[in-house]
């Protein structure tokens, strides 16, 4: 199967399930979260990187309340891995770092951390609550940090119930010209 063909798979298969106590499916979110990293003119790495940020929730699957979410499943972690497959680290690296971003601006914006979501209080906690000064200054010597933090924002403005946003076809052109060559046999 081909990249595009795949994602739109695994949308298809578990983009319907609702993100975690959000009002917006996975699908929604995803979409929502690529839309507004268009409308701020991002480039197209970092547009993909929004519209595929949570793929690590796709590839694993989640209980659908997040009260059943007792563990940090480290979905950064999966999707930045799965994505590193495809694409280059101006990809894949503000999707690892995307909610270590989170913990950051926690840290270093107050204003911020008053704004969260309700469900998005509860997995700070699990992802290990703001950073602490060590980790805020490793953070900071990661290449992509500054798209990590934006990518973050799209993330917490993808959350509108009610709304559509453009549809997935839209951006399987920009995937495909951004993907690194299929090796052999993959
Ligand atoms: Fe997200």
């Amino acid at each position: 199967m081909n990249l595009t063909a795949e994602i739109a798979t695994l949308f298809e298969r578990r983009g319907a399930g609702s993100y975690f106590g959000e009002r917006v499916s996975m699908l929604e979110h995803a979409l929502q979260a690529a839309h507004f990293a268009r409308v701020e003119e991002a480039p197209p790495a970092l547009v993909v990187a929004a519209l595929l940020h949570d793929v690590g929730h796709l590839l694993e699957g989640v209980p659908d309340d997040i009260n059943d979410w007792h563990v940090d499943a480290r979905h950064e972690a999966v999707g930045g891995a799965w994505l590193a497959r495809h694409f280059g680290p101006e990809v894949w690296e503000p999707v690892e770092l995307h909610v270590a971003a989170k913990r950051y601006l926690c840290a270093t914006e107050p204003a911020y951390a008053a704004r969260l979501s309700e469900a998005s209080v509860i997995t700070l906690r699990l992802q290990g609550g703001p950073m602490n000064a060590a980790e805020i200054a490793e953070f900071e010597s990661r290449r992509f940090h500054r798209d990590a933090v934006r990518l973050r924002h799209w993330d917490d403005q993808g959350k509108i119930g009610g709304w559509s946003a453009p549809p997935l076809g839209e951006y399987l052109a920009t995937i495909e010209s951004i993907r690194l060559p299929a090796r052999h046999g993959a």
